[in-house]
């Protein structure tokens, strides 16, 4: 990696560690494959791989191409560990000197311990053994999913989910915070984070909506590239974008099923974040899922016709979990036996595949049995398994694994629940303030000597639990302890929306919690609810006693930890329980007392018929550690919220989805309102934003190719009496192109704060790339290029489907394109010329179309 010696990196390495290395040989297999900044160096590196890799058999290749899952069943690191059923391995030992596995994996946000200094001690250890008795001495690469915050570890701060840093619009606080993240991975003896997840957002029905930073392409890749970036910084992690692609759009709302896309929106849409996290990650993850009938680990175009031939990828393919074995089970793509699973096997490989990650249906034997078998009867090349095994090596060697192996044990115990400044702010900024009839909020801290809060999820204890500010991926996959909390069991660093208002009110605060089960993994699919909620005769009668007196209320609603398939729903309106309690809240209190309601949740969780009983809603998301102090200001009005909606909050399931940057018509005609709740951006403040102009560094661009951005320059105000932030966002909202564009584009967007009365002009970038389309007729093969033509532009506008017709219309510019021409995408598109689809564009294609164009003149 640049600037990085290998003197430099054994500088850092104390004497014991260093007389290890050299007892053990790591030194021998290291020598010279340090990271290198210099042509001369790489070269040499290169050499010195080849070398090492000429003398690998290929037992010790194909073990460099095993990822293998040990979790927390193991309860620690030692060789003699049973590491998991999933193997017949035996130990964990064997791993290494049986199999020469080249890296593991703690899935699900759960390591052998919670604890940072034994987890570091034990990757140390285990990584001494490894180094004793592999062969050659090479270090596995040790990966893990710390997806907001290293949330592996007791203590830990869970930093905002990714919906809430989409939210925030603060790509700057957003790498902050991966910066921290990264740091700890690398602090408990960790290289790889499977993070940033690019996926694009379209459906609130998929259990992993919570993930996703957004339904718009450009705000959800700079997000990527951001936190990519951010996890690299340190250079001992390496970021991976995942899951390509297409894994964000299933077709029927659940996990790992088929994508809902098409050419045209995959290389205009769902590439693209992934194309912007690429510029950083050293790591891909592929989509467990499949896009136009292919399995996308089958896909030899998604992985190497676009990964690499086009974004110029060079860094370690991965698979998901068990993912060669899911073309057999959940695909039904190859039959479910020895042959289908070879085939499956054969296939990823020769589609791009370099390591395979052996969850639990995988024992690590199975596969590479498998592809010794698949080389040896010449069914797979060496070379071909040479091409994997040195971007591994290569990878490790970036990440100054050969050069020092082992992680310093001295740094993890000021890391873990540090960064507390970032995470507060950044929850700050990511609540969205969906209603506020008549100045509900904020509440004056004078005027309210009695409040009553109720709902779910609160506070610190294990009954009423706190999982639901926090979300999946945090010290647990499902959350927490997978839902089953123990009293003494690992926590984030926290604070609550109970302890906070404790903190403010004392007596004047009065906390009826309801009940609140999380639905432990196994039950899901039972209900789709995720999670069961319940307020008993006693709660309720509690509440119909505090309410009257009270000067306010709040209700927390929302939805319960979970992840991944687990937790698709299917449903948007708030569970009964909920419903009903936010009913009976508003039945015993008069018009004259507010009633707020705080929805936790990872997707846009309520409806219209809950919320015509709410004063003031707040959308939370999935805040983590800070949630308390972040609701809590904001409910007093000591943060003044400024948040916008990274999605389209429908008005009801059933119209999902309805993205905001869809063509047009996006819904029949005058059908707005019934169909979309809260728009892509809505968020409102304590203050007025007034936009008073915007103009254009240029009004006139000539070669988008040659000028892929125009700064705008737009004076904003702060037209009210609160201090606050904001979000300004310029939209392209009409053009006319040779094919559909979409209803409305995000091309650029930046956070302010102002004081009341105060004028800024800002400047925003505008991307020019965001205007790009696929010119054509259906199959959308084409070049992605911005048309010429004008382009209105709008900053500020009321966008609202309920908006009036005097609405505000914001400030607008006009832009003149004046040649049609790529900015992202210039060469032809890859696999258009593939005309006899072998997957390789050659001289036979040439020859298929020379055919085809003689028969088609002969038929004239
Ligand atoms: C998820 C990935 C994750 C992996 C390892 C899979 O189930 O789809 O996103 O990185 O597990 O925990």
């Amino acid at each position: 990696m640049d600037g990085m010696s290998t003197d430099n990196n054994h500088d850092g390495v104390d004497e014991s560690r260093r007389t290890f290395m050299k007892a053990t040989g790591a030194a021998t297999a290291a020598a010279g494959l340090g990271a290198t900044s210099t042509a001369a160096g790489d070269e040499k590196r290169s050499k010195r791989l080849e070398d090492l890799i000429d003398g690998m058999t290929i037992e010790q290749k194909v073990g460099q191409m095993a990822q293998v899952a040990i979790d927390n069943l193991g309860e620690g690191f030692g060789p003699d560990t049973a590491f998991n059923d999933h193997d017949d391995a035996g130990t964990l030992g064997k791993l290494f000197s049986e199999l020469h596995v080249g890296s593991i994996l703690n899935g699900g946000a759960t390591g052998p311990t919670f604890d940072g200094e034994e987890f570091v001690e034990g990757l140390n250890g285990l990584q001494e053994y490894n180094l004793e008795v592999n062969e050659p001495a090479i270090p596995f690469v040790w990966g893990c999913d710390a997806l907001h915050g290293n949330c592996l570890l007791d203590g830990c701060t869970s930093f905002p989910q990714r919906l809430n840093m989409g939210a925030t619009r603060d790509v700057d606080l957003v790498e902050a915070a991966a910066t921290h993240t990264g740091d700890s991975v690398a602090a408990i003896g960790g290289h790889w984070n499977f993070g940033p997840t690019l996926d694009v957002l379209r459906d609130m029905r998929w259990g992993r909506y919570f993930e996703g930073h957004s339904e718009d392409a450009m705000l959800l890749g700079e997000m990527g590239r951001a936190r990519a970036r951010g996890f690299q910084r340190n250079e001992r992690v390496a970021a991976t974008v995942k899951h390509f692609a297409g894994y964000g759009t299933p077709n029927t709302g659940s996990d790992r099923t088929h994508a809902r896309t098409s050419m045209r929106d995959l290389r205009t849409r769902q590439f693209e974040p992934y194309r912007r996290g690429l510029e950083e990650a050293k790591t891909v993850m592929v989509n467990s899922g499949a896009v136009n009938g292919k399995p996308a680990h089958a896909s030899s175009w998604l992985l190497t016709t676009v990964l690499r031939d086009r974004f110029g990828f060079d860094g370690v393919v991965l698979t998901d979990w068990d993912d060669f074995e899911r073309m057999l089970s959940n695909h039904e793509y190859l039959p479910d036996t020895d042959d289908g699973w070879r085939e499956a096997v054969r296939q990823g490989i020769e589609a791009g595949v370099d390591m395979h990650m052996c969850g639990g249906e995988t024992a690590p034997t199975e596969f590479i049995d498998t592809v010794i078998d698949l080389v040896e009867s010449g069914d797979l090349s060496e070379a071909r398994i040479d091409e994997s095994v040195r971007r591994i090596l290569e990878l490790k060697a970036d990440l100054g694994l050969f050069a020092d192996p082992l992680a310093p044990e001295d740094e993890i115990g000021d890391i873990v629940g540090g960064a507390a400044d970032i995470s507060e702010q950044l929850a700050k900024e990511s609540l969205v303030l969906l209603q506020n009839e008549d100045d509900a909020l904020p509440l004056a801290l004078e005027d309210v000597d009695d409040l009553l809060l109720t709902g779910p999820g609160v506070h610190e204890g294990t009954p009423n639990r706190f999982l639901m500010q926090h979300g999946g991926w945090t010290l647990g996959w499902q959350g927490i302890e997978d839902g089953n909390l123990t009293e003494d069991g690992p926590r984030p660093r926290q604070n609550t929306i109970e302890g906070e208002l404790t903190a403010r009110l004392g007596d004047g605060l009065t906390h009826v919690p309801t009940e609140y089960e999380p639905a432990v993994y196994e039950s899901l699919y039972e209900n789709f609810d995720n999670g069961f909620f319940d307020v008993t005769d006693e709660q309720a009668a509690a509440i119909s006693e505090a309410a009257p007196g009270s000067d306010a209320v709040v209700v927390v609603l929302g939805e319960g930890t979970h992840n991944e398939g687990f937790g698709d729903r299917d449903k948007m309106r708030f569970l009964e329980a909920q419903r009903e309690l936010v009913e009976l809240v508003d039945s015993e209190t008069g018009d004259d007392v507010p009633i707020i309601g705080v929805i936790l949740a990872g997707s846009p969780r309520g409806t219209a018929e809950t919320f015509q009983h709410l004063d003031a809603v707040l959308f939370a998301g999935q805040p983590g550690s800070d949630t308390g102090v972040a609701v809590v200001d904001t409910l007093f009005g000591d943060y003044n919220p400024s948040g916008k909606l990274p999605f389209t909050w429908e008005s009801h399931v059933g119209h999902v989805p309805q993205i905001y940057d869809e063509y047009p018509p996006r819904h029949p005609d005058g059908a707005g309102d019934q169909m979309v709740q809260f728009e892509f951006g809505h968020g409102l403040s304590y203050t007025d934003w007034e936009y008073v102009d915007l103009s254009l560094a240029t009004d006139s661009v000539k070669n988008p190719a040659s000028r892929p951005t125009v700064t705008a320059h737009v004076t904003v105000e702060n037209a009210g009496e609160t201090a606050g932030e904001h979000v300004v966002e310029i939209y392209n909202t009409e053009s006319y192109g040779s094919v559909l564009q979409p209803h409305r584009r995000l091309m650029g967007f930046e956070r302010i704060a102002l004081e009341p009365g105060e004028r800024e002009t800002v400047a925003v970038d505008l991307d020019l790339s965001t205007l790009e389309v696929v010119p054509g007729d259906v199959p959308g093969w084409g070049p992605r290029v911005v048309e010429a033509g004008e382009y209105e532009l709008a900053v500020g506008a009321d966008w609202g489907v309920n908006a009036s017709d005097d609405a505000d219309d914001g400030a607008t510019a006009t832009l003149t394109v004046g040649k049609t021409a790529s900015i992202t995408d210039p060469e032809p598109t890859p696999g258009r010329y593939d005309i006899d689809g072998d997957g390789d564009e050659d001289f036979e294609d040439v020859m298929a179309l020379h055919r085809r164009l003689k028969h088609r003149k002969w038929r004239r």
